[in-house]
């Protein structure tokens, strides 16, 4: 018997508040003018850490919802993967942090960093552990406090990003027609300078002499990535397909990681995708790294824009670099 991985609920969770493009004016050289038309960001939230709030906490939140969804509770969960490049701590991870709040006994649980590609690669292994029949039911979470890995002093990066989380639950099934159809996965380490944080790792700790703050948040060679992001997901997107004798008119929707709404358009305008078969949320959310496309999933399939029986394309750029794809079937 072969077996398929079904998604059967989705949730998001974001930190109470809001920063606008206009409170970044009082302390680096920017406008609200610039960051609207060169980025599409208007608005992201930004965790209070202070509060209580952190990667695990908007996690946690945005997996209940998910459950709820999916008519479950933790005890049903066998796996918890959680991308994230801000986990509340080394250790525990985040995906036993949640396992812990959640009360899923039996699952196994872990991290993984993949950046902006968290999300796709952890939906990726948790279909393999599904469909080797080693696991019936998994968590899928992409989740960040990207806020507490900015240089605030970067006018090329802080207006960019902001917090949130992202829930998939994904169960066993014999339907291939309704489930994960399929996954790509890339990365090129010899790019990865292009999108980094350099130090606060164990090869530069914090107490080392050459530590340096500013270095433990995010570097970006802006240009080269969204080139980079554009071909890449385009590419990626392309091959998911092909494995399935696809091409874009077959797709009922797109969703695209939400970086830059100039690389959304430019994904758009090459694989033919009209504005109403795509979702579009960073003018409200920023940049989110790996939590942008289960937010998407979460927003579209509540709000009914994707509905059963619908194909639905993923694809994703991240830091280091990575890249995926995914095509689902609702
Ligand atoms: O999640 C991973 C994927 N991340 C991405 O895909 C991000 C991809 N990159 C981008 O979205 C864009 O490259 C940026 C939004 C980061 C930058 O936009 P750009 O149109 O590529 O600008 P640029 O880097 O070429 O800079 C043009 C000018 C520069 O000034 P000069 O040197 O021409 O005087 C920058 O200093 O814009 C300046 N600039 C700003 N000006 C006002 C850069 N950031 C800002 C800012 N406000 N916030």
């Amino acid at each position: 018997m072969s077996f398929f991985s079904q998604l059967i609920g989705t949730g998001s969770a974001f930190p109470e508040k809001v920063m606008t493009n206009a409170d970044f004016e009082s302390f680096v050289e920017t406008s609200d003018e610039w960051i609207r038309t060169r980025t599409g960001i208007h608005t992201r939230h930004i965790a209070d850490i202070r509060k209580g709030e952190s990667t695990s906490s908007l996690a946690i939140a945005a997996a209940k919802k998910a459950l709820e969804m999916a008519k479950l509770s933790g005890k049903d969960l066998d796996l918890i993967v959680v991308g994230t490049v801000t986990p509340d701590s080394v250790m525990p991870t985040t995906g036993n942090l949640l396992q812990a709040a959640l009360g899923a006994e039996r699952a196994f649980s872990f991290d993984l960093q993949a950046a902006c590609s968290g999300f796709l690669y952890g939906l990726s292994i948790a279909d393999q552990f599904i469909r080797t029949g080693a696991v019936q039911t998994a968590l899928v979470i992409g989740a960040e406090t990207l806020s507490t890995l900015i240089n605030w002093q970067d006018r090329g990066t802080c207006v960019l990003f902001g917090d949130g989380a992202g829930a998939a639950i994904l169960t066993r099934t014999s339907d291939p027609e309704h489930s994960i159809l399929g996954t790509r996965l890339y990365s090129d380490g010899t790019k990865g300078d292009i999108l980094k944080i350099p130090h606060g790792g164990a090869k530069v700790p914090h107490y080392l002499p050459e530590y340096r703050h500013k270095d433990h948040s995010i570097h970006m060679q802006g240009s080269e990535v969204f080139k980079l992001a554009v071909r890449n997901m385009i590419d990626a997107s392309m091959a998911v397909l092909a494995d399935h004798h696809l091409t874009p008119e077959d797709v009922d929707f797109f969703l695209f990681h939400q970086a830059n709404v100039r690389i959304l358009e430019m994904c758009m305008k090459t694989l033919k995708v009209p504005r109403e078969k795509t979702w579009i949320n960073l003018d409200r959310y920023g940049n989110t790294s790996a939590a942008t496309l289960p937010v998407c999933l979460d927003e579209a399939w509540r709000q009914g824009a994707i509905k059963t029986g619908d194909r639905v394309l993923m694809a994703t750029f991240g830091g280091g670099v990575t890249w995926a794809s995914g095509l689902i079937r609702l």
